[in-house]
């Protein structure tokens, strides 16, 4: 028999309409003769509605009109309460989840605790990959830990501002800096501070999105970034390089601005690939992923060191999504990914419930 995968999108981040273009690319990469695709959409206000509409209206945002009204016709139906008893279970219209979802509430750990609790195998990284790597401040602790290179940062609270931390930062760090909330993504809430006189702005912004901060030192850099996929043992996709159209790579420059270019492979010398797999290896499983990851670097331009930024546990997967891209360097198709990630999620299942 077929499996039933479930295609989850949407999500209630900032990062909602990115998630229903990446999971478009993914709906569309599934091996129909493998598997039966189910798409569950989670609106922005939290709703779980299942989607029976053509793939198409996913990305534009159109599906949710047609859910609703699918969902009038028919309550039982097409509505889930994840934890309450009313409408469908979701145990009962899928085997396997796919959550292709960015940011808090989705990439963080929440929707994989969902998934745990009702024992479906699920692709990707695990309730604890998830969440330490949404926390830039506890992944940060976790790199450390592994011996990885960082940039100098402090991490505090938003309660922290305007008594004391301002002059903390100013005395311990160096200009420029980036002002980070902990829980985002997309650059969002992210400033680039190169003067002091903006420095409380760039921290009342950073607040506005989560009460956890980061303040660090922003490096003349070179982004680099390689995708990882496995559980135990890895592989790697080539390294990709970004040449953000901004003073840094803001939401605009990833997503609006076409100026933004993306070198594939990297030009890196062996050794300094060889470098940035070790350390992407490294970073993966001290982190707990699983399944597939992106993992990012920032090398300095003037001498050449590698830091490790972040992970992202679920990476974007629109079709010019580096993750996708850097693995399809390597001769895998869009189908073949896809079905690794789904093979990954349910040896990850076994290895956990077989012991
Ligand atoms: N320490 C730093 N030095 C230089 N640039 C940085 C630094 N931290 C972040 N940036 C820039 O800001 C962008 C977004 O920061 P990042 O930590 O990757 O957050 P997000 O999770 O939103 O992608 C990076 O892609 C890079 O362009
Ligand atoms: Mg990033």
């Amino acid at each position: 028999m077929k499996k039933r995968i479930g295609v989850f999108f949407g999500g209630q981040s900032g990062e909602h309409e990115v998630s229903r273009v990446s999971a478009t690319t993914v709906i569309n990469s599934l091996d129909r003769e493998k598997y039966d695709v189910v798409t569950i959409g989670i609106t922005k206000a939290g709703e779980w509605l299942l989607y029976e509409g053509p793939v198409e209206l996913i990305a534009p945002g159109e599906w949710e009109k047609k859910a609703r009204e699918d969902l009038e016709r028919d309550p039982g139906h097409f509505a889930f309460s994840v934890l309450g008893s009313a409408g469908h279970k979701l145990t009962d219209i899928i085997d396997f989840a796919l959550p292709i979802m960015h940011g808090p509430n989705g990439e963080d750990g929440t929707v994989q605790g969902v998934f745990e609790l009702l024992n479906i195998p699920y692709g990707g990284s695990g309730v604890a990959g998830c969440a330490v790597t949404m926390d830039k401040i506890i992944a940060k602790e976790v790199f450390a830990n592994a011996g990885l290179k960082q940039s100098p940062y402090i991490a505090f609270s938003s309660e922290d501002i305007g008594k004391g931390i301002e002059e903390k930062i100013n005395s311990e760090l160096e200009y420029p800096l980036f002002i980070k909330p902990a829980n985002m993504g997309s650059s969002v809430g992210i400033t680039k501070v190169t003067r002091e006189e903006d420095l409380l702005p760039a921290l009342r912004l950073a607040a506005k999105y989560d009460s956890r901060i980061v303040a660090e030192h922003g490096i003349d850099a070179r982004e680099i970034e390689i995708s990882v996929m496995g559980n135990e043992e890895l592989s790697f996709g080539a390294a990709g390089e970004i040449i953000p159209a901004a003073e840094f790579y803001d939401y605009d420059a990833k997503y609006n601005n076409e100026e933004s270019k993306l070198l594939i492979p990297a030009p890196l010398s062996e050794e300094q690939l060889k470098a940035v797999r070790e350390m992407a290896g490294k970073a993966y499983k001290a982190a707990a992923c699983c399944g597939f990851s992106r993992v990012d670097f920032l090398m300095d331009k003037s001498t050449t060191e590698i830091y490790i930024n972040e992970i992202n546990a679920i990476p974007g997967f629109t079709s010019i999504s580096m993750f996708p891209m850097l693995m399809m360097e390597t001769g895998l198709t869009l189908p073949e990914i896809t079905d690794r990630i789904i093979e990954l999620g349910y040896e990850r299942y076994s290895l956990k419930n077989n012991r």
